[in-house]
């Protein structure tokens, strides 16, 4: 990409925001069920590899976590439309609280899906998702976060898991070509 690559979100505001995140979800989680509740955390991978271990190293109740993969999108900035569950094994979750984990939410398809398992196929007692970055005018399933640390308008975005072509998922800001 013969572009320039832009800061939307610098690191340290990134990082403080995923704190502050990370308060929000642990006074979700004590105001219901107290601290001592155990809670599945599920990591789409890949992009949600730096949120995760980010977030995850401030919640406060006993935390387990878990690894999925899924893929709806093609290569470059196209999503093909179609998810594909790549790895869905998990330990039984049946009467857990599972918070799922994601870098991006746009058209909503995958997290629906994902949601869905968790709830129907799982029988997880309650579902939540947190989202890095939400791209509220690319939804096209009537689906929200739980819990979101910013919003992001139409571009598209490259950091802090990240991707452009598997490319720039290291970078530790959210930036865009420009
Ligand atoms: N960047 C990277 N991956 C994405 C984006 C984006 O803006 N939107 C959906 N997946
Ligand atoms: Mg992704």
């Amino acid at each position: 990409m013969d572009k320039e690559l832009k800061i939307l979100v610098d690191s340290e505001k990134l990082i403080a925001r995923i704190k502050e995140l990370a308060d929000e979800i642990n006074g979700y989680y004590e105001k219901n069920y107290g601290l001592n509740e155990e809670l599945t955390i599920v990591c789409v991978l890949k992009g949600a590899v730096m949120f995760f271990a980010e977030l995850s190293k401030y919640l406060n109740m006993p935390t387990c976590m878990e690894f999925v993969s899924l893929s709806s999108y093609g290569a470059g900035e196209k999503s093909s439309g179609k998810v594909s569950a790549l790895n869905l094994s998990l330990p039984p979750l049946e009467n857990k609280n599972v918070l799922v984990v994601e870098d991006i939410m746009d058209t909503g398809l995958t997290l629906k899906f994902l949601l869905d398992f968790m709830k129907t196929k799982c029988k997880a007692k309650d579902v939540k998702l947190a989202v890095m970055c939400d791209k509220k005018c690319a939804r096209k399933y009537d689906i929200s976060p739980d819990f979101y640390a910013i919003d992001v308008d139409d571009k598209f975005i490259v950091g802090f898991g990240l991707d452009y072509n598997e490319n720039y998922r290291n970078i530790p800001y959210i930036g865009y070509f420009e």
